[in-house]
């Protein structure tokens, strides 16, 4: 029998463009509830500080429709956590990056963050489906990673999908590690950053713990030149472990 690691579509560079022009084209709404109806299992956005890309009202606005799996982002600041109350999304998915940041660029240190982490997941559960915590590829991370009361991990890919093209055996091995001891420590997998069609099925293929990747700018460059609904199947069928 084969798996299937579910794919949630990360939005945020649709709301880029749209913002570039200062109207609404291309409709955010839209885009959301196309991705679900060309198969994405899931929707994530990463609302940041200075609305650059996804706006604070574009979550209240998909909250009303997304039907999958809502899965928001963010550092857990004051406003993000009262956003978190307010919409109650399937999923939340911290991440420690600072409100100016690029792009995430680090996981949690969850030695360090153990007991600031416990407290806030602690809060989020009472209005979020699930907390993950967004995690570099190191198995000393684990045991606290679970005593922070997180559901699951999102394992930053970044690493991986640099270092796949020269070694992908190398480049695979702390993931592998790190996935294989967050499922015997009871936490669930997902990943995410710069995963693409080209380092997709290799990672998927290889962690039998993978639950779920959110997938973002390159599932968007791919579009350009596919269209969304082809390349979301695409997409779909490298996440499958036997072709479908
Ligand atoms: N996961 C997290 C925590 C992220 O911050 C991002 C980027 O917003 C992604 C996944 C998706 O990364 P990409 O856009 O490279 O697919």
């Amino acid at each position: 029998m084969g798996r299937h690691t579910k794919l949630s579509v990360n939005i945020n560079k649709f709301a880029t463009i749209r913002n570039a022009r200062g109207g609404n084209n291309p409709d955010l709404i839209q885009v959301a509830k196309d991705c679900e109806a060309f198969g994405a299992e899931g929707i994530t956005v990463h609302p940041r500080p200075d609305e650059r890309h996804v706006r604070k009202a574009d979550v209240y606005a998909l909250k009303e429709i997304v039907t999958t799996e809502f899965n928001i982002e963010g550092y857990p600041s004051p406003e993000f956590i009262s956003l978190i109350h307010d919409i109650k999304p399937e999923q939340v998915t911290l991440v420690p990056d600072p409100p100016d940041a690029l792009t995430s660029n680090a996981g949690w240190d969850t030695i360090k963050y153990e007991d600031y982490l416990k407290s806030i997941i602690e809060d989020l559960k009472k209005s979020a489906g699930r907390v993950s915590i967004f995690l570099e590829a190191n198995p000393d991370l684990l045991s606290t990673a679970k005593s922070t009361g997180a559901d699951r991990i999102e394992l930053y890919t970044e690493p991986y999908a640099i270092q796949y093209a020269s070694d992908k055996t190398s480049a695979i091995s702390p993931f592998k590690e790190t996935a294989k001891l967050a499922g015997e420590l009871g936490l669930g997998v997902n990943a995410g950053h710069d995963l693409s069609l080209e380092n997709l099925n290799f990672l998927t293929s290889q962690l039998p713990e993978l639950q779920e990747v959110s997938i973002g700018h390159a599932l968007v460059c791919d579009a350009l030149y596919h269209g969304l609904q082809n390349t979301i199947q695409m997409y779909l069928s490298e996440l499958d472990t036997m072709p479908r």
